[in-house]
């Protein structure tokens, strides 16, 4: 005891005279003035920061014995400007929080100046260059540099920082190992790597930091087995390795972590079978196995998992039934176990006694029917279930779940007829129960869905006549092909303002095609295979984007007696005028010859003006236009040839992954292109794989078109895509900007990395990405963006086709682009 007390004195001493051998000569109040001057403030917050007060009440000051300063505390306060180095030479200092700010340059490295410091929180800043040495600040408990910019590696020696109990470098651009002297820091509690371009095995001896409780180093690059030496620290409460190169199995020594309550192993290629120890660990709350090769059963002893509240295991191997002890989880909200192989019946008890809000067992090998009690919860909102074998009714308790929102039970064995409640759910805004074997009429029933925005009951054996309306003013996809309707489309599907795809093929419609479809949205409409006469009414070729698509393409009404198709009078006899870009005279054959759209007022100036600029871009990854023929009802554009070019809508299938990021690469360069280097900043507007040529080294070309810039009512016409950002849904007279470019990128992105359009993408990463990309465009640098995704690009090609490290690659580059921006909203999302 006596002996403890001698040596705090002596280290007391210490710092005393080396605190008196440093510090002499520094006034305090001219280092805060210093401060002051350096920094930028917009927001005023240092504006009582004046001499005439006592610095010790200044804004964001707090003093030590009336007269030192000891703490200076200016989060998210707007601070911009070069980070002052004279902010680290209060010889008194004990905490120093500038996060959530917007300052640049390098941190100093040598900190001996602030030798007391026990707090340093420098976050979501713009910093730069490398970690301090850990040799000057002794007593620094907490230190978090997290979501910067530093680069380089870890330094060897950052055990100096012997007494931290908080480090987090996450979200920066770290990279090489994790050096050996971290397990120096034994009072570490809380360490992040997360996010950064870290690499090598994670250290063994990572088991002697006996005191942590939370260790994040997903979104990393590292490599080898999970060290067995992680079951050591019994304290650990989060375990995070999602988002690196992790192989072997889980170590079955996990089953000593009794106090975890998160574990997220998810995207890495882990192998094996869930480890029977890991039913040790009573107190999981969280457990993410997802992505990886995983395999073998689910065993019954989930059973253990009392306190389990999400459980994804999707996108492994695991066979064999669902075990019915999750039936018995009550506190089991979300439940992912989709693209398995899982075969047998889903438990008939399942949701009946957990709290399900999300069920996604999609894409397995399911049978027998889908339970009564999935919503027993109440809060089931979505419910997941297609490409399976499931049979029987849709249960009608279902009817009664009004909670949910979006239902996909698609590509199943369902048979009967809907239950009755099933189509006045009130939130329901995605609706697909297509390829089963449905029957009955849907005419006869109440519609009542005011959320709806796709409904889709294609080939099922739905008969007799459609219904006048489904309830809902926001239906953009309604897919009823396939069935065997009778009778007429109902004048009232013209009254659905907000159709963007309409699909009744294959069925057993007759009469005319009403002309009140007159529906200025609608991209796609396929009636064909049915028994509908006369002529297509001059109100859809008036459509802006389905009349000119008629002209050139008839296949949508192919199989009907409709002739209007072939013989449109309107534009055969309209006048045309070729208008060929300057310095292009030459028209051949190799032209792509597309039809412009709605090209609004043509002899407007502005819009010639448009066009000629449009002429003079000269991209590799933008498609030259060459000329366009003119009338005053429309346009035709050619195009430059693009050997072997084919749609990125056909082709997409067909990418690997090399191509697919070739392809995000080429239209963000596109993009950058048009945005940053013409003047004015070209609008692509929207950015959509049909806009989008590939040729035949996988280069993709981006189509522009000729929005009709004259008048907002041209400019809504753009809304007519999907692609197209929220903000400039809705409003007329909102204009297209690069936001809503980016928006469209983002979603581009995810059918590219998802493979799956991202209307039908899950986990809410199309929220996250779309999120992303608006917020977070203006505010950060899609230089920087870009970039990550060329370097990545470079790296790529050199790879194996099959390369999906690549995509993830791109993937953590977003997210880590994502964390380092400091404005940016970041929701942690995680993608497929
Ligand atoms: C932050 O500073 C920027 C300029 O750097 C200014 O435009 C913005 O309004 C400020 N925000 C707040 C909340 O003061
Ligand atoms: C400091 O405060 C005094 C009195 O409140 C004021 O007159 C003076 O202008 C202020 N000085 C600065 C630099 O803001
Ligand atoms: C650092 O500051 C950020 C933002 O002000 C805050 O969210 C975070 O919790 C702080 N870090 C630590 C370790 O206290
Ligand atoms: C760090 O700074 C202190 C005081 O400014 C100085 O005495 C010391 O030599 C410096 N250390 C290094 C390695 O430069
Ligand atoms: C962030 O730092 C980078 C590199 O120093 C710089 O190019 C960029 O402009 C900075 N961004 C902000 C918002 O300060
Ligand atoms: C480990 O920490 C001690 C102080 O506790 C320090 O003296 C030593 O140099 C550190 N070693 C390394 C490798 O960082
Ligand atoms: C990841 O680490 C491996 C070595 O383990 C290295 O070959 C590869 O280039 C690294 N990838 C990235 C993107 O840093
Ligand atoms: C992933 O790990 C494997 C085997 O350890 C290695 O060959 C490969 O280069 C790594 N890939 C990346 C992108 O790190
Ligand atoms: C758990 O720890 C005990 C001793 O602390 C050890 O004997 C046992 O092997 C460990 N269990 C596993 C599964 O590693
Ligand atoms: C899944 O398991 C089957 C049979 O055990 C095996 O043939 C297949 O290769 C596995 N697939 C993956 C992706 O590991
Ligand atoms: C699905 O199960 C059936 C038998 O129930 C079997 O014939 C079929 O091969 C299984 N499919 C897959 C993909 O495992
Ligand atoms: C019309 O579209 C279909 C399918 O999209 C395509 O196969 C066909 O070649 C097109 N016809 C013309 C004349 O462009």
């Amino acid at each position: 005891m006596t002996k403890k007390v001698h040596q705090m004195s002596i280290k007391f001493m210490f710092v005393f005279v080396f605190l008196l051998s440093t510090c002499k000569g520094f006034d305090e109040l001219e280092l805060l003035l210093s401060v002051k001057a350096s920094i930028n403030d917009q927001s005023k917050s240092l504006a009582n920061w004046n001499s005439s007060i006592s610095f010790c009440k200044w804004n964001g000051i707090t003093c030590f014995d009336s007269s030192h300063v000891s703490k200076i505390d200016l989060p998210g306060k707007n601070l911009s400007g070069k980070i002052p180095d004279s902010i680290f030479r209060f010889p008194y200092i004990q905490s120093i929080d500038l996060s959530n700010n917007q300052l640049f340059g390098d941190i100093p490295q040598n900190l001996s100046s602030c030798y007391p410091l026990r707090y340093l929180n420098l976050s979501s800043n713009n910093l730069t260059g490398i970690i301090p040495s850990g040799q000057y600040l002794p007593f620094l408990e907490t230190l978090d540099l997290s979501n910067n910019m530093l680069s380089g590696q870890i330094p060897e020696n950052i055990g100096l920082f012997s007494g931290l109990k908080v480090l987090d470098f996450g979200g920066n651009a770290l990279f090489g190992n994790i050096p050996n002297s971290v397990t120096n820091m034994t009072s570490l509690e809380y360490f992040t790597l997360a996010s950064n371009q870290l690499s090598g095995e994670i250290p063994r001896n990572l088991g002697l930091m006996k005191s942590l409780k939370w260790i994040y180093l997903g979104y990393n690059n590292f490599s080898g087995e999970i060290p067995k030496e992680i079951g050591e620290l019994i304290y650990l409460n989060h375990l995070d390795l999602v988002y690196n190169n992790l192989t072997g199995k889980i170590p079955s020594s996990f089953g000593n972590l009794t106090n975890l309550e998160y574990l997220f192993l998810y995207f890495n290629k882990l192998t094996g079978r869930i480890p029977n120890s890991i039913f040790n660990l009573k107190k999981l709350v969280s457990l993410d196995l997802s992505d990886n090769s995983l395999f073998g059963e689910i065993s019954e002893n989930f059973i253990n998992f009392q306190n389990l509240e999400v459980l994804h295991l999707f996108s492994n191997n695991f066979s064999g039934k669902i075990p019915n002890a999750l039936s018995y989880l009550p506190h089991l909200k979300v439940l992912q176990l989709w693209s398995n192989r899982l075969s047998g019946e889903i438990p008939k008890d399942l949701g009946k006694f957990n709290n399900l809000s999300v069920l996604d067992l999609s894409t397995n090998n399911l049978t027998g029917k889908i339970p009564e009690n999935l919503c027993a919860s109440k809060v089931l909102f979505k419910l997941i279930l297609f490409s399976n074998s499931l049979e029987g009714e849709i249960p009608g308790s279902l009817s009664f779940c009004k909670s949910l929102q979006r239902v996909r039970i698609q590509q199943n064995r369902l048979s009967g007829e809907m239950p009755p409640g099933f189509t006045t759910l009130p939130l329901v805004y995605f609706l697909d129960i297509s390829s089963n074997y449905l029957s009955g009429r849907i005419d006869n029933r109440e519609w009542d869905m005011p959320q709806l925005q796709m409904l889709s009951l294609a080939r099922n054996g739905l008969f007799g006549p459609l219904p006048r309306s489904f309830g809902s003013g926001k239906l953009e996809n309604l897919d009823l092909s396939g069935n065997s309707f009778s009778g007429r489309i109902p004048e009232s599907f013209g009254e659905f303002s907000e159709l963007i795809e309409l699909k009744i093929s294959e069925s057993q419609l007759s009469g005319q095609t009403p002309y009140q479809l007159y529906c200025r949205k609608l991209v796609v409409l396929n009636l064909s295979h049915n028994h509908l006469t006369g002529e297509i009414p001059v109100s859809m070729s008036e459509m802006p984007v389905l009349g000119a698509f008629l002209a050139i393409n008839s296949t949508a009404v192919v199989g009907n007696d409709l002739c209007g198709g072939e013989k449109n009078d309107r534009f055969t006899t309209l006048r045309w005028e070729l208008v060929v870009a300057s310095g292009k005279s030459v028209l051949n054959k190799n032209s792509k010859v597309f039809l412009a759209k709605d090209i609004g007022s043509i002899s407007d100036s502005r819009w010639m003006e448009y066009w000629n600029k449009l002429c003079k871009i000269d991209h590799p990854n933008v498609v030259k236009m060459l000329a366009m023929c003119r009338s005053e009802k429309g346009g035709i554009l050619v195009y430059e040839y693009i050997h072997e070019g084919k749609d990125l809508s056909e082709v997409f299938g067909c990418l690997n992954w090399d191509r697919r990021i070739k392809v995000a690469v080429g239209i963000a360069r596109a993009i950058k292109y048009l945005h940053c280097s013409c003047s004015p900043c070209v609008i692509v507007g929207d950015i959509t794989p049909r806009k989008i040529m590939v040729d035949e080294k996988g280069e993709a070309h981006l189509r522009l078109s000729l929005p009709g810039i004259n008048s907002c009512s041209d400019s809504k016409f753009f809304n007519s895509s999907a692609y197209v950002a929220p903000e400039t849904k809705g409003s007329k007279d909102d204009l297209l900007t690069e936001k809503s470019d980016i928006y469209g990128f983002g979603l581009l992105l995810i059918e590219l990395l998802t493979g799956k359009s991202w209307a039908d993408t899950e986990l809410g990463i199309r929220d996250s990405i779309v999120e992303w990309a608006r917020y977070c465009y203006s505010d950060c640098h899609l230089e920087m963006w870009v970039d990550t995704m060329i370097k990545n690009d470079q790296t790529c090609t050199a790879g194996d086709p099959e390369a999906r490290p690549c995509a993830i690659d791109l993937v953590k580059n977003l997210d880590s682009v994502v964390r380092s921006s400091s404005n940016c909203v970041f929701s942690g999302f995680k993608l497929f």
